[in-house]
């Protein structure tokens, strides 16, 4: 926890972006899900201002903190819920955001930015919060704006590493056998996480009793996924990344691009490879095979700008000032 925060003039937080490797949206409806923190994070830094009017500032576009003008929400959200929890800060503040997560991708960039905004902007009013307060905070926010996340991007962010979760019981750490690392392309098409959980809602809606036993299936794959992780077992787990896009395509979040992305990277000889996060666009993973990481990198840079490398597991919320 940071030590210094409540007479400092400058507060800065970060917190990593996710990926979900099997669960995403039956997470939400109760199933077992396993995510893990990446390595691209958004900062936040709070600072003592001298202008009247407190203010958030991203990629030169500024925005008065406590107005609802549709800039910079999941901030205004967690500022929400920090003055009804806390009072309102007693000082001007400026909150700049610096991300490296793209907004809108599947790789909880907004969930990042609500837990180093939690940490930051209550450190700077003098409140030192446990982890579970900040969970509770930027999860709140992340409502706000999402309708009815699960929390597991939220928790990714906080806690860093790789878990399994569900929203009853919570995270619970893995510990992993060997060397995990995975390519994360994003399709560069954005979208939003809201629409698709409404979108799966109505899927559910409409087929209840088959939406029942993918659920059943997302939490067999998460713990057999469980299994893989902690017996270095990567084979295994390709096949269950497989297994689990084939529901996600059923539940229509998949899409022709995100499908000749994956079936692109099956021929290339990967493991495993599925959509991330909430489909519709966004981004994909797959599990390269031992030593082809580099040269698969290579390869999919050539159609794609966002592509990257992470290894498993990655730092949560770190406190940087
Ligand atoms: O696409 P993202 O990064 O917003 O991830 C959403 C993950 C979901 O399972 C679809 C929603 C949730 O809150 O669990």
């Amino acid at each position: 926890m940071n030590s210094s925060a409540s007479n400092s003039n400058v507060v800065v937080a970060s917190a990593p972006g996710k990926i979900i490797l099997t669960g995403e949206h039956f997470v939400v409806h109760g199933s077992y899900a396993v995510a893990a923190a990446i390595n691209k994070r958004a900062r936040v830094t709070v600072s003592a201002s001298k202008k009247q009017e407190s203010q958030i500032v991203s990629e030169g576009i500024a925005s008065p903190a406590f107005e609802d003008d549709g800039q910079f929400v999941v901030v205004k959200s967690v500022l929400a819920g920090a003055c009804e929890e806390y009072g309102r800060p007693r000082r001007s503040f400026q909150v700049q955001i610096d991300s490296e997560i793209p907004q809108g991708s599947g790789l909880g960039s907004s969930a990042a930015i609500a837990v180093a905004a939690s940490a930051a902007l209550t450190s700077f009013m003098g409140k030192k919060l446990s982890n579970d307060q900040i969970w509770e905070l930027a999860t709140r926010a992340e409502k706000s704006v999402h309708g009815n996340p699960s929390g597991i991007d939220t928790r990714a962010s906080l806690s860093g590493g790789i878990f399994l979760f569900n929203r009853k019981s919570g995270a619970k750490p893995i510990v992993i056998r060997g060397e995990l690392q995975f390519l994360v392309v994003f399709s560069g098409k954005t979208r939003s996480t809201s629409e698709l959980i409404s979108r799966v809602g109505e899927s559910r809606n409409m087929h209840p009793a088959s939406f029942k036993h993918l659920a059943k299936a997302a939490s067999f794959l998460s713990l057999q996924a469980v299994d893989a992780l902690t017996n270095g077992d990567l084979q295994h787990l390709g096949c269950l990344m497989d297994l689990s896009q084939l529901s996600l395509s059923w539940i229509g979040v998949s899409s022709n691009e995100l499908d000749d992305l994956i079936e692109n990277l099956r021929t290339d000889g990967v493991l495993g490879a599925k959509i991330t996060g909430a489909g519709g666009g966004g981004s994909i993973i797959a599990l390269p095979k031992a030593n082809e990481s580099k040269s698969l990198l290579k390869k999919t840079s050539l159609d794609y700008v966002h592509a990257f490398l992470t290894s498993v597991p990655q730092e949560g919320l770190r406190w940087e000032k």
